[in-house]
């Protein structure tokens, strides 16, 4: 393959971090993931971060978190607002949590949440509205904030959440995107911007739904909750009473340290690995600018940290498209899920579809994305947009 998708990020340090974890022969979560969850919070901007084993687990208890927090906890029944374009397990938990799920249109050149569509789609029932940043660009966060203030001060309750599973180290007016809602959540599988094997964290300001994720984490039990918790509020101080109490219906979504242990040489990486991911956009924004109308780039909202470079296709046939990338060795794949409306699975998640999905079906049918990495991809892009040229002329002298 001449561009692949993703390659591995670590070098020795990374390994000599696992080595350090098995001479320590503690691999279950333990100091290190504290540690990370610190300094996450801290590279973020929010106050709280938990760890978990994967994004879609961060996913999972950010969702339970909105259904089991102590104060003005979300009712099944109650909907979450999405967009048609977003990763399958954005959807899964709140279906699975007893919320439905209200699947509104994105723009098609930036892949994102459109703004006039969620002012649409708002109800009396609307308790969220998950946010996706696709593929590292961020959403219209101040628009989307806006139709959600005007909805709370007519009376609404409704929660921004932000799924930045694909957007770390992404930025609206310069916060950082997954700290603007009321929790962000975040991917370290291979290919993301920073890479633990499998991980993932959820981030909020928010005392009280910190301490929730934190016993959803585990079992659902007392440990780990900070001293004075609420959740734990009148309990026994008694050790062997307190550490098998069970407050919450909970998970075992625990990180390994050993994640933890990469997490932390990745996360100090992360400004190297942007700015070389946002220099490679550069290029790429470049090479391709002759050939827009016909290959149009993901259009960037403010600071996007490019996980890959979307494309839609304008006059081209996508099958001729995808033929030509694959004989040139540069791998490809749809842009996320495409419109998620058309996916089968969609009929085991309670539902409903606001609006026309127009903009979601664009990405849909003429979308596609290649790579990005922490590495100068200028010999890649340059392969990429020969090829796409190729067409162009072929097309032109058909
Ligand atoms: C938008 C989005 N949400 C959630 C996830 C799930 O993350 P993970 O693969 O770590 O479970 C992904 C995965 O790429 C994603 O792209």
């Amino acid at each position: 393959m001449s561009y692949p998708l993703a390659l591995p990020s670590w070098d020795g340090e990374e390994l000599a971090a696992l080595q350090s974890v098995i001479d320590s022969g503690r691999f279950t979560m333990g100091e290190r993931v504290r540690e990370l969850e610190q300094r996450f919070a801290t590279v973020v901007g929010s106050r709280f971060a938990v760890m978990v084993n994967s994004g879609s687990s961060a996913n999972l208890l950010m969702a339970a978190a909105l259904r089991y927090r102590t104060v003005g906890p979300a009712q099944p029944g109650d909907e979450i607002i999405v967009p048609a374009v977003g990763w399958a397990t954005t959807y899964y938990p709140f279906a699975q949590l007893g919320f439905r799920l209200v699947l509104v249109d994105v723009d098609p050149a930036t892949y994102n949440l459109d703004p006039a569509a969620l002012a649409a789609a708002i109800g009396p029932r609307t308790r969220a509205v998950c946010v996706v940043h696709a593929l590292g660009n961020p959403c219209a966060i101040d628009e989307i904030e806006t139709v959600i203030e005007r909805a709370n001060g007519a009376g609404g309750r409704i929660d921004l959440l932000e799924d930045t599973c694909e957007a770390l180290g992404a930025s609206f007016a310069g916060k950082q995107c997954g700290s603007h809602g009321v929790m962000g959540t975040y991917s370290f599988f291979f290919s993301h911007h920073i890479s633990t094997m499998e991980g993932g964290m959820v981030v909020t300001d928010d005392a009280d739904l910190a301490e929730t994720l934190t016993c959803l984490r585990a079992h659902g039990w007392t440990r780990d909750l900070p001293p004075g918790s609420m959740l734990a509020r009148g309990l026994s101080d008694d050790p062997f009473e307190r550490q098998f109490r069970f407050l919450l219906p909970g998970y075992n979504v625990r990180p390994l340290e050993l994640a933890a242990a990469v997490g932390l040489v990745q996360v100090e990486k992360l400004p190297r690995f942007i700015e070389q991911r946002r220099e490679n956009a550069a290029t790429a924004r470049r090479l391709l600018a002759p050939l827009a109308g016909t290959f149009d780039l993901q259009r960037e909202t403010a600071e996007s940290s490019w996980f890959g470079f979307g494309i839609t296709i304008t006059g081209v046939d996508r099958r001729v498209v995808t033929r030509a990338l694959l004989a040139r060795g540069i791998e490809h794949r749809p842009i996320i899920t495409g419109n998620f409306a058309r996916q089968p699975v969609l009929r085991h998640l309670d539902h409903r579809i606001s609006g026309p999905l127009t903009g979601a079906d664009h990405v849909d049918r003429c979308g596609l994305f290649v790579g990005n990495r922490e590495h100068d991809l200028s010999a890649e892009l340059s392969l990429l947009a020969a090829t796409l040229e190729r067409l162009t002329e072929e097309r032109l002298a058909a």
